[in-house]
C-alpha cells in the first residue's frame, strides 16, 4: 500500500472500523481537533481518502477543503448528506455499504409496524404503569397479517421488506419512479393512489432532493385514519408537520418511526403521541450488520489504496 495516501476521518466511527484504519495508512481525525476549520486550512491539502458516516456525511465546503481528495467511503447505505453535486463536479470516487444491512432494517421495519399496529410498546407503557390491574388490559388494536401494504421505493431493503411481509400473508403494491417488471409485486404510479388502496405505507426509498416530502398532508390524507405510517429510510421523505397534524386530528391511526427531518431531534407533539414508535435511527444497528458493514469500508479503502477502485462504489 502506498505511502502517499492519507485517511482524514471526518468524525467518531465504530471501534472496530476506527481502530483498523491507521494499520492502512496515517489518519487523522476531524472531530478531535480543536479548531477544525484551521486544521483543514493547514493540513487539508495532505488527505485523499476521507472516510465519514450517512449521518457525518461530507458538505460541500469539506469537500472543497479537501483539494487532494480521490474518494469517499461512508459507513451506510444513505448518502444523503454527502454532497453530491460536489462529488461530481470534482469527479471523486464514493463508496458506501448496501446489502449487508438490508435484513436487520427490514426486520426493524417489520418490528415497527407491528409494534405500531399493534400498540405493543403502548401497551408495555401500560403494563409498567400499573394500569393492567386498575383498569383492565389495553383496548383491542388492529390485525396485522393479511392487510394491504404499500411501499414507496421498491430497491434492496425494500425487497426484503416485501418478502418479510408476504409471510404475514399480505397483499403488496409499490411505487417507484419506474416499475421493475421482474418483481412480482404490483406497481402504483400514483403515490395518491397507493395510499389510498393500502392499509400500512412504508418508506423505503433513499433520502434526495427528489424524494423530499414525497409523503406530504395529501399522501397522509389518503391513507386516512385507518392507516398506518411506517419510515426506516430517511426522515426527509416525510412533511413531519404534516405527520404530526395528520396524527393530531385524527386523519392517521398511528406511525412506526426510525427516522426523522431533523434527528437527533424529535418533535414534542410525536413523543406525546401515544400512537407512533420511536426509534433512534437504529435500524442497521445489530452487532453483526454494523461489524459487515465497518468490515466492507475496510474492504473499500484497502481497494482504493492497493489499486484504486472501490468495492461498492456508488454509480454516477
Ligand atoms: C444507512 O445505512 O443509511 C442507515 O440509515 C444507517 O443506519
Amino acid at each position: 500500500m502506498t505511502s502517499t495516501h492519507k485517511i482524514l476521518q471526518a468524525g467518531p466511527l465504530p471501534p472496530p472500523l476506527a481502530s483498523k484504519l491507521p494499520a492502512l495508512c496515517p489518519v487523522e481525525i476531524l472531530s478531535d481537533k480543536p479548531d477544525p476549520a484551521a486544521f483543514l486550512q493547514r493540513q487539508g491539502n495532505e488527505f485523499t481518502v476521507l472516510v465519514t458516516t450517512g449521518t457525518q456525511g461530507a458538505t460541500r465546503g469539506l469537500i472543497d477543503a479537501l483539494p487532494n481528495l480521490q474518494a469517499i467511503c461512508s459507513l451506510g447505505v444513505g448518502y444523503d448528506a454527502i454532497d453530491m453535486d460536489a462529488v461530481r463536479a470534482r469527479g471523486l470516487m464514493l463508496s458506501n455499504t448496501p446489502d449487508v444491512l438490508n435484513d436487520c432494517v427490514a426486520d426493524l421495519a417489520m418490528g415497527l409496524l407491528i409494534d405500531a399496529v399493534r400498540g405493543l410498546s403502548a401497551s408495555d407503557r401500560h403494563v409498567r404503569r400499573g394500569d393492567w390491574p386498575r383498569v383492565g388490559p389495553t383496548s383491542p388494536s388492529t390485525r396485522v397479517s393479511g392487510k394491504r401494504l404499500g411501499m414507496l421505493g421498491m430497491g434492496r431493503i425494500g425487497q426484503v421488506i416485501a418478502r418479510r411481509a408476504t409471510g404475514f400473508d399480505m397483499d403488496i403494491r409499490y411505487h417507484t419512479r419506474s416499475p421493475k417488471p421482474q418483481l412480482p409485486w404490483q406497481h402504483e404510479p400514483s403515490l395518491i393512489a397507493l395510499a389510498q388502496w393500502c392499509d400500512f405505507l412504508i418508506v423505503a426509498c433513499p433520502g434526495s432532493p427528489e424524494t423530499f416530502h414525497l409523503v406530504s398532508a395529501d399522501v397522509l390524507k389518503a391513507l386516512g385514519p385507518q392507516g398506518y405510517l411506517v419510515n426506516i429510510s430517511r426522515g426527509t421523505v416525510v412533511d413531519e408537520e404534516a405527520l404530526v397534524a395528520a396524527l393530531e386530528n385524527g386523519e392517521l391511526a398511528g406511525a412506526g418511526l426510525d427516522v426523522f427531518e431533523h434527528e437527533p431531534e424529535v418533535p414534542a407533539a410525536l413523543i406525546a403521541n401515544e400512537h407512533v414508535v420511536l426509534l433512534p435511527h437504529v435500524g442497521s444497528a445489530t452487532r453483526e450488520t454494523r461489524a459487515a458493514m465497518c468490515g466492507l469500508v475496510l474492504d473499500n479503502i484497502r481497494a482504493f489504496l492497493a489499486d484504486g477502485r472501490l468495492v461498492t462504489p456508488v454509480g454516477p
